[in-house]
């Protein structure tokens, strides 16, 4: 069964058509100057410094920068969960202003309700839009299926390990036809076996559904290995330092990890990010000093 056997009028949005070869006319996605302060108490704190960046159908793009550059805030002001200081989001040349089903977010920490089991908590965005039973059967069985769950669908989260309850939250997003999907280090909380296994999940669920995805991971192997574009960022307030391509297309082995291409990609994006990295610690370094 194909995704577009799926599609009923409970599918508020549709990924068309595109082929993954051929790029959109229009951007899927583009931030316009994004900034950011949270009011403190001892004065505003600068985030976010006018960040901007566009992205097509069914790319792949990831942020990497130091701890606390304002990644999160970052993807929070895509989803519709913190509105910026300054500057817009357009989704398919729409601004965002609030959370919408045509945005998937996957956080690190599970975001399952714990009360409903696998197969409710898939089904629950397909409800919330009014889908009729069958139709929410139809979409868990296929995206638990995709994610290799359909046989635990009867369980509930406490009855899973970390790695099974983030298939379920991938999941969960995808049962609602998002445009885009939000991650954020998704596979942070999950030991390494099962993060390479999700790793390699979600680039299957790529080529199977032509997802388009802004991931946000502090890990570079992971962002080689998955995206199509990496932007590294400063240390807070962040802003964008340096986008670099990762030219390996859609389809990629396990084996790449190894290869001469893939080390070469992965010793730049350290580079770029060692430095603010080293910022950080100096920023902190010095604020403990004068403490
Ligand atoms: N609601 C808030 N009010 C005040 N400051 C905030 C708020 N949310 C985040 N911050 C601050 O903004 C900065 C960036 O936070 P953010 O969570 O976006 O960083 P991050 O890059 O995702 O960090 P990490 O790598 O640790 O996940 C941090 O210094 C944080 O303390
Ligand atoms: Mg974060």
């Amino acid at each position: 069964m194909a995704l577009s056997d799926l599609r009923g009028p409970a599918w508020s949005y549709s990924r068309g058509d595109t082929p993954m070869t051929e790029p959109s006319i229009e951007p899927i996605l583009r931030l316009d100057g994004l900034s950011k302060q949270y009011p403190t108490k001892s004065g505003p704190l600068a985030v976010l410094h006018s960040t901007s960046l566009t992205m097509d159908v069914t790319e792949m793009v990831s942020i990497v920068c130091p701890s606390g550059c304002g990644k999160s805030t970052l993807l929070h002001i895509v989803g519709g969960l913190v509105q910026p200081t300054d500057g817009r989001v357009l989704l398919d040349g729409v601004e965002v202003s609030e959370p919408g089903a045509e945005r998937g977010m996957v956080f690190q920490a599970y975001t399952l309700s714990p009360w409903l089991t696998v197969r409710r908590n898939v089904q629950f965005g397909p409800k919330q839009r009014g889908a009729k039973k069958a139709e929410r059967e139809r979409l868990a069985d296929y995206f638990l299926d995709a994610v290799g769950l359909h046989g635990f669908r009867d369980h509930y989260p406490k009855q899973l390990s970390g790695g099974m309850r983030q298939r379920v939250a991938i999941a969960r997003a995808l049962a609602n036809a998002p445009r885009i999907l939000l991650m954020d280090e998704p596979f942070g909380a999950l030991d390494a076996q099962t993060r390479t296994v999700m790793q390699e999940l979600l680039l299957d669920i790529r080529r199977k559904e032509r997802t388009t995805t802004l991931f946000i991971t502090h890990d570079i192997d992971e962002a080689v290995f998955l995206s199509d574009r990496i932007f590294v960022m400063t240390a807070r307030p962040g802003r964008l330092k340096a986008e670099i391509a990762v030219p390996f297309g859609p389809d990629r082995d396990p084996a790449l990890r190894t290869s001469p291409e893939f080390f070469r990609i992965r010793a730049h994006v350290y580079e770029l990010l060692h430095s603010e990295g080293q910022a950080v610690v100096d920023a902190e370094m010095a604020a403990g000093r004068k403490a």
